[in-house]
């Protein structure tokens, strides 16, 4: 499964509502919204009533990433909010198996986030817990940050691990993800694609979707291929 998800982060902030109309005519699988609360990164983005409000304006699952301190604190906010999928920081997360329940018990996908400097190793006993794994492939805080090269060893690490341990877990890449590295990624074992500069950052985000969207079914049909 390989899903296209705009992260409106990069959109005008003015104009989130039309922003995550231009995914939903791209044909986005998915709309990403970073929230990010000054503390556990610099920057304050937006909380559980802007969520809201977009839920009210798309039929499109929201992919709501916390980046924020206490994550146990905000988590039934958001889950009220209609977030679809839900992930926190592991570095963030006090009891991260409770957190993770807290989402799966309202029939919300669950997911945990990783910094590019914690090890994927620190998941092992919660991997069989987890709808999605969200690793950042740029320090979490900022739109428009470069990829960071060391991180494509782990998305490809995870991806065996997972394999081998026959789990489903799907695996989200976050951070300077753009149409040039987009298949490079997929083939390393990425599912979610999470887009923001490259494509709210682009002249044509609608055109800029439908591209992304043409490689990820590309790969649906590559690999949904019966033996
Ligand atoms: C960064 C956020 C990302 C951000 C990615 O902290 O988690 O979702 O929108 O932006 P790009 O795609 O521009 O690297
Ligand atoms: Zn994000």
């Amino acid at each position: 499964m390989y899903f296209i998800a705009p992260s409106i982060l990069s959109a005008d902030f003015s104009r989130l509502a039309e922003a995550v109309a231009l995914a939903e005519k791209g044909q986005a699988d998915m709309v990403h919204l970073d929230v990010m609360d000054g503390h556990f990164v610099p920057n304050i983005t937006f909380g559980h009533q802007l969520v809201a409000a977009l839920r009210e304006k798309t039929r499109l699952p929201l992919n709501v990433h916390l980046m924020v301190d206490n994550p146990a604190r905000m988590i039934p906010l958001f889950l009220e909010a209609g977030a679809d999928w839900l992930s926190f920081h592991l570095e963030a997360s006090a009891h991260v198996h409770k957190d993770l329940e807290t989402i799966k018990q309202a029939g919300r996908k669950a997911g945990l986030a990783l910094n590019p400097a914690t090890p994927l190793e620190l998941m092992s006993e919660v991997l069989e817990d987890l709808d999605f794994v969200v690793i950042m492939t740029v320090n979490p805080g900022w739109g428009g940050q470069k990829f960071i090269p060391a991180t494509r060893n782990k998305i490809q690490r995870l991806s065996r691990w997972l394999a081998e341990r026959g789990l489903p877990a799907l695996i989200a890449v976050d951070g300077g993800v753009k149409l040039d590295n987009l298949a490079a990624l997929f083939e390393l074992g990425m599912n979610i694609a999470i887009c923001g500069s490259s494509v709210y950052g682009s002249q044509d985000p609608v055109a800029t979707i439908q591209k992304m969207k043409a490689v990820a079914e590309e790969f649906n049909r590559k690999y949904s291929r019966k033996p």
